[in-house]
């Protein structure tokens, strides 16, 4: 991953196909809004705020947010900034709104050029409502000729099977009606992963990732 998108967050260490989203804006040439769901503290948002674009970061967890301790391993807590300080202290506040509220229970009134979520409908307080729910209504604010970039974890473990946001190959298409042109598509093999935060031991992931065109 080149420099300008690498960034401090807890989830440093952990896979991303984010430059892949991150050349195709570049590729653009224009000014875009971009709103990222789930948006942690801020290994996204902050690249794209460094680089120009107007961000709205969403996230529901007030320590991703404002700082605090959080666990990421066994016995293992470390304290973190948050993405406000973060991006006061990068100077980025300026161009990024940040919304501290579950994105299912948002009323949304603002439209953006692109969206990109990542590893976040898979997220249990998400389970309670149906997926097509979550994924809709990101579509719902993406501007006519829009992106929708995601990516997400894929059934790799057994209990995995039973729940439908851990969506399998060739299935997100289900998810997209005809007003969507899927540009981009793949899917990682089973990896393991390190303890990071929500699981406190090694384990494996699989992931997938799109990139759509709202036409
Ligand atoms: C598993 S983490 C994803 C981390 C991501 N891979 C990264 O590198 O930043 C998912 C993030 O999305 C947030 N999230 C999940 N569901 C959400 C929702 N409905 N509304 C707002 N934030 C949500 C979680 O709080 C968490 O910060």
């Amino acid at each position: 991953m080149c420099d300008r998108i690498t960034t401090n967050s807890v989830w440093a260490e952990t896979k991303t196909f984010f430059p892949l989203f991150f050349d195709y804006l570049e590729k653009q040439n224009k000014q875009i809004s971009v709103c990222v769901i789930g948006a942690s503290d801020g290994r996204f948002v902050v690249p794209l705020a460094k680089e120009g674009y107007t961000v709205v970061a969403i996230e529901s967890d007030p320590t991703l947010l404002n700082g605090g301790i959080i666990s990421v391993g066994k016995n293992k807590k470390i304290e973190i900034l948050g993405l406000k300080k973060r991006l006061e202290l990068e100077n980025e506040f300026k161009n990024v709104k940040v919304i501290s509220k579950n994105f299912l229970d948002m009323k949304v009134n603002f439209k953006v050029d692109a969206v990109f979520t990542s590893s976040t409908w898979d997220c249990s307080i998400n389970h309670n409502r149906p997926v097509k729910e979550y994924i809709g209504k990101m579509q719902a604010i993406i501007k006519p000729k829009g992106i929708f970039c995601a990516e997400y974890m894929m059934p790799c473990e057994d209990k995995h099977k039973k729940i439908e946001h851990f969506i399998d190959e060739k299935q997100i298409n289900k998810y997209f009606d005809k007003k969507w042109k899927i540009i981009d598509e793949f899917y990682t093999p089973v990896f393991n992963d390190l303890p990071h935060i929500g699981k406190e031991i090694e384990h494996i992931h699989r992931m997938g990732f799109f990139l759509a065109k709202n036409k």
